[in-house]
């Protein structure tokens, strides 16, 4: 795959109405380091300014977010919980002015999980998989999982995916809610930029105003979860269960 240092960690495209924002960190399974947060954060910032619908994918077929990148999160702080780096970027990706899709042709683990649960929609390819692992990592789902995650799904679902690490395969998910539509790998982004484009066809100022309108039901903040993640950062248990993670990899 190269030096990965040389590589966008997101690559964009515009595609008509929509703005394709790749995340692009094969070699890693394209898990969130800071790197990509904040320039993800960059590319969302910038795409709020025109009307346009943002399709946030994968560059590799097959896998979407292998979640928060492990080695930095065993070196995380309550300081660095509380700077709320996945959960303030989910944030702003949900309160998008314009709508979010969610093209998820893999796993979707943990972070991975919640940056598409913080999409508008989500369009899943039959090899898509959402789990909740973070509990076996001594942390919790605090961005965004632990409450976005009920409600799509109800709070039963949710319990079983964040207790247990239930994983859920495409049928599964969209059975509980979890993604909007399913199909084949190769089809699925075609299919979420069809989907965009039959959303751009409708009033920009109304999808607005619509948009906003349905956070009127946001049950919950991340304030708790930034601060509950922040004791759970501090914790001998979570590096124990990271560094066996990364120690099994070498
Ligand atoms: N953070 C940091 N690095 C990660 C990562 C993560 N979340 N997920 C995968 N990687 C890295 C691996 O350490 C490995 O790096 P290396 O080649 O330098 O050893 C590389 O990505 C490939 O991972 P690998 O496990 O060999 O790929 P795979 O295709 O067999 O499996 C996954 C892919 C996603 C199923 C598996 O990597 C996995 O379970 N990852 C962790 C998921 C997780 O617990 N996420 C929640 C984080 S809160």
């Amino acid at each position: 795959m190269g030096d990965e240092r040389a590589e966008p960690r997101v690559v964009t495209e515009q595609r008509g109405d929509a703005v394709l924002v790749g995340i692009n960190r094969p070699d890693k399974r394209n898990a969130l380091d800071k790197a990509t947060t904040a320039e993800l954060g960059r590319v969302i910032a910038e795409a709020g300014g025109e009307p346009c619908i943002l399709v946030v994918h994968s560059t590799t077929p097959g896998m979407f977010v292998a979640g928060a990148d492990i080695a930095e999160l065993a070196a995380r702080t309550a300081d660095d919980a509380l700077g709320a780096i996945n959960a303030g970027l989910f944030e702003r990706l949900e309160a998008h002015r314009w709508p979010t899709i969610a093209v998820v042709d893999g796993p979707a683990l943990g972070g991975g999980c919640e940056l598409a649960l913080a999409c508008d929609l989500r369009v899943a390819s039959t090899r898509a998989r959402f789990a909740q692992p973070e509990l076996a990592l001594g942390i919790m789902a605090g961005a965004g999982g632990n409450w976005r995650l009920a409600q799509l799904v109800g709070l039963g679902m949710a319990r079983r995916m964040l207790y247990t690490g239930l994983t859920l395969d495409a049928t599964a998910a969209l059975d509980a809610g979890l993604v909007d539509a399913v199909h084949e790998p190769d089809a699925v982004l075609d299919a979420a930029l069809e989907m965009a484009a039959g959303i751009a066809t409708r009033s920009w100022r109304a999808l607005e105003l619509t948009k906003l309108a349905l956070r009127l039901h946001r049950p919950a903040t991340t304030t708790f979860d930034v601060a509950a993640q922040a004791l759970l950062f501090e914790s001998d248990d979570k590096r124990q269960r990271m560094q066996a993670f990364l120690d099994r990899r070498r």
